[in-house]
């Protein structure tokens, strides 16, 4: 990911000059801690070491002894305003600060108000509390066990840690196609809970301003409008309404889902603020980021895939254990309660398909996140690409001609999924015949048999995935009821320079850049004279933010769309000035003029200025537009993936020795951006498949609390990564472009996964979960026989 977009990249740069902003006093203050305001006070976190425990006494003389400390502000003060619990994006609930127990580690336990970060961080270690251990659950199984202990005391019912049983597809024809079928595979995938890890961590600046009577929360946040309205809804019985708050979303260090929600620390802050109408500052330092918040996956998932004996695909079966920690506080659309795993059936033309998903509590931080991908869509590709070349080995057919086999063909689009989904347009074969040629597909297969005959261990996986972008149509998708559309408004200053204000919010995706080309190609003003802003709810048009790669979807649709407005207004402008019919001119992009007499021409400049100065009588002045965009459906991005494997038989170590990656996101707005999303999405499909994993012993420990035992790849580890597209327009989309930020996320883990069993297939290996680590690899080794 590229995280601003630079002049090389784009040609607008940052288009927001915030520098010249006396809110910031750092030269390149733009992110959320580089706001400083006078008087500022700073909250620190005391959190929870155990994962379930009871809290007996919390004792805060001692903090209240450090200097600088103002206050320590606990559960039981927020319960007086009826704030110590908040409602999650599932419409469960989740502790702002626990009164009676926690329920996992590192859970808020305190908030410490202090005049500086250090007296902050010191009061917050002085704070003593006392607890009383609890019995914990950690594995999902065993919390829908007959006594288990239950997790959630709170919901006066409750009588287990099961929250919701979701299931989709025809059931009956499903299993019919399975007991007909001459073929069945059948594999237990575990994707663990892993995090997104940002550059910047999560934080907030909140400053109640009594006078006005008016909260403005700095915050990193991918959604800014959607958490006024839950701020709003949430606090308006303390008097904060929605058109009291306002949003601001500065510059973002990364997203990837993981400041889609409302965590604790925003609450506290704006409840400390609100109190003593100072600016309270809260910032995550990286162990609390990672221990506490903005975790994903961790689907427990059980697969069977049925096949005629020719090979042809039949049937896709699919049981999961979604585990959400102690609340489902995951981000998806309210209809969707295991987001759109229902995706699954992925690139192949299956008949029917059923999948069955059950939401469990465990004592762990809530999950869910969408890490850089659509609702869980990352877990339906990596589901359905294993099974297929799992399949396909078992079928001992070669795992690119199963694919092509298998695939739905370009001429069944529209096509409709067995699981009820409408995909726009597609053409697999090709991108899986471009990644094919690129890598020298029939040459690696024979390199690898020859290898093979040596003992040498190489592997080649694909993962041909289909991604689903855009959400949504409104009929269909909504986050706490507010309809999932997007929004651009647009105005041209008289002088022909144009301001375009969004509800998305970038998170270094570089919208400034691309949504800018939008409009010049669509109005022909150039793109450096077109402002473009998101991230401000007193200036931004409604929207639902950004992630599941919807920005260009549906935003980008709203830039269209808009401009296309305003030119319907200018061309009227431009028949009066031109004293000619509307119908007898003539655009093209900058101006318009009269079909026949080319010389007879406005400008958009020329319009705009008369827009303001000599618009017709009747007509009202001003050149602007607003859309809000519903998509009329998702968009369908694809692609095909090869990696090639060598794995070291000594010592366990899988090196990708190459990776070739074909999208396909329809038409590209900007080449350069587009390839920048994939280079950064492949490295962050690498980092699950080979390292990164967050898990907890019995007793809710976390391992991968820190950057020392959670593993991100670096330059060293990263291969040359070799990229290509193919261009299969979007019908339903006004510019034919699909969304791409997460493609490579979502396809790359599979296509790993897929090399490292294809490399070990011939020792009876069938399945590795991610991630594929060394000892896990050395351990399979030997089990295999294989001593060196
Ligand atoms: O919602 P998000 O911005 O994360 O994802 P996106 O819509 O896939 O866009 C990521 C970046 O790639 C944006 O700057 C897009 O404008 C750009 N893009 C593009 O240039 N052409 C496309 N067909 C899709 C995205």
């Amino acid at each position: 990911m590229a995280l601003r977009t630079t002049p090389e990249v784009g040609g607008m740069g940052h288009s927001i000059k915030r520098k010249e902003d006396p809110r910031f006093i750092r030269g390149r203050g733009t992110y959320v801690d580089d706001v400083q305001l006078p008087g500022m006070l700073y909250l620190d976190i005391v959190r929870s070491p155990h994962a379930h425990a009871k809290i007996i006494k919390i004792d805060t003389a001692k903090a209240m002894a450090v200097p600088g400390v103002l206050a320590v502000i606990t559960g039981q003060d927020l319960a007086k305003y009826n704030l110590h619990w908040m409602p999650t994006l599932m419409s469960d609930t989740q502790m702002v600060l626990p009164v009676e127990k926690v329920m996992y580690q590192a859970q808020e336990v305190a908030g410490v108000l202090a005049t500086s970060r250090y007296a902050a961080a010191d009061g917050a270690a002085a704070v003593q509390v006392e607890y009383e251990p609890l019995p914990v659950v950690i594995d999902p199984k065993k919390a829908l066990e007959p006594g288990a202990p239950v997790l959630r005391t709170d919901k006066k019912d409750k009588k287990d840690n099961h929250i919701w049983h979701w299931e989709w597809g025809d059931r009956a024809a499903t299993d019919r196609a399975f007991s007909e079928a001459a073929v069945t595979v059948k594999e237990d995938i575990y994707l663990p809970r892993i995090h997104v890890a940002s550059i910047e961590t999560c934080g907030c600046v909140a400053h109640f301003d009594k006078v006005l009577d008016k909260l403005t929360v700095w915050m990193t946040t991918q959604a800014p409008h959607a958490i006024r309205t839950v701020f709003a809804l949430v606090a308006g019985h303390v008097g904060l309404a929605e058109h009291k708050i306002r949003i601001i979303s500065p510059d973002i260090g990364g997203g990837f889902g993981g400041k889609v929600p409302v965590y604790p620390g925003y609450v506290i802050a704006v409840a400390a603020s609100v109190l003593t109408g100072k600016p309270v500052k809260w910032i995550e330092d990286r162990m609390e980021n990672l221990q506490a918040d903005s975790f994903a996956r961790d689907y427990h998932i059980t697969a069977e895939l049925a096949a005629k004996k020719d090979g042809t695909l039949t049937a896709l079966r699919i049981k999961t254990l979604a585990d959400h920690g102690y609340t489902d506080a995951a981000a998806n659309p309210s209809k969707f309660p295991a987001g759109l795993f229902h995706v699954c059936t992925g690139s192949y033309d299956l008949k029917a398909a059923h999948v069955e998903v059950d939401g469990v509590y465990t004592n762990k931080p809530p999950g869910g996140i969408a890490y850089r991908c659509s609702f869980r869509v990352t877990e339906a590709v990596h589901t359905i690409e294993r099974m297929v070349d799992l399949m396909a080995h078992q079928l001992g057919v070669d795992p690119a001609e199963f694919r092509m086999k298998n695939f739905v063909k370009p001429e069944q689009f529209p096509y409709k999924s067995a699981l009820g989904w409408e995909y726009d347009s597609g053409n697999y074969g090709a991108a899986l015949t471009k990644a094919m040629d690129m890598i020298g597909y029939a040459d690696l297969r024979r390199e690898q048999a020859e290898k093979r005959k040596r003992g040498q261990l190489m592997g080649i996986g694909i993962s041909s995935f289909t991604e689903i972008v855009g959400a949504g149509p409104s009929k269909h998708f909504d986050i706490l009821g507010l309809k999932m559309f997007d929004s651009c408004e647009i105005r041209i200053h008289p002088t022909g320079k144009a301001i375009a204000r969004f509800g998305t919010k970038s998170q270094g995706q570089g919208h400034e850049t691309t949504y800018a080309q939008i409009l010049a190609e669509e109005l022909g003003i150039p793109a450096q004279d077109i402002q473009v802003e998101e991230g401000d709810t007193d200036t931004a048009p409604y929207g639902l933010g950004t992630y599941a790669s919807r920005s260009t979807p549906v935003a980008g649709a709203a830039a269209a769309v808009a401009a296309r407005k305003v030119r319907d207004k200018a061309r009227k402008i431009a028949a009066y000035l031109l004293e000619a019919a509307e119908d007898d001119l003539v655009w093209e992009p900058g101006k318009f003029s009269v079909k026949g007499a080319p010389n007879k021409s406005k400008t958009i400049q020329d319009i705009a200025f008369a827009a303001y100065t000599n618009h017709p009588q009747g007509m009202e002045a001003g050149l602007e537009a607003v859309s809000y965009y519903d998509p009329p459906n998702l968009t369908y991005p694809f692609g095909s993936y090869i990696c090639v494997v060598d794995v070291d038989s000594g010592t366990g170590e899988v090196k990708v020795r190459r990776f070739v990656a074909i999208d396909d996101c329809g038409n590209i707005i900007n080449p350069m951006i587009v390839q920048g999303q994939v280079h950064g999405g492949l490295t962050m499909g690498l980092a699950p498949a080979l390292f990164e994993e967050i898990s907890y012993d019995e007793i809710g420990n976390i391992r991968g609390g820190s950057f020392i035992d959670y593993l991100l790849p670096t330059a060293m580890e990263t291969p040359k990564w070799e990229t290509g597209h193919t261009v299969t327009p979007s019908p339903h989309h006004p510019l034919g472009a699909k969304g791409v930020g997460e493609s490579a996320t979502v396809g790359a883990p599979a296509a790993i996964a897929n090399a490292v069993v294809d490399a070990l297939w011939h020792l009876g290996v069938r399945h590795i979960d991610i991630p594929i680590t060394p000892a896990k690899v050395w351990k399979l080794l030997r089990e295999k026989g294989v001593t060196e």
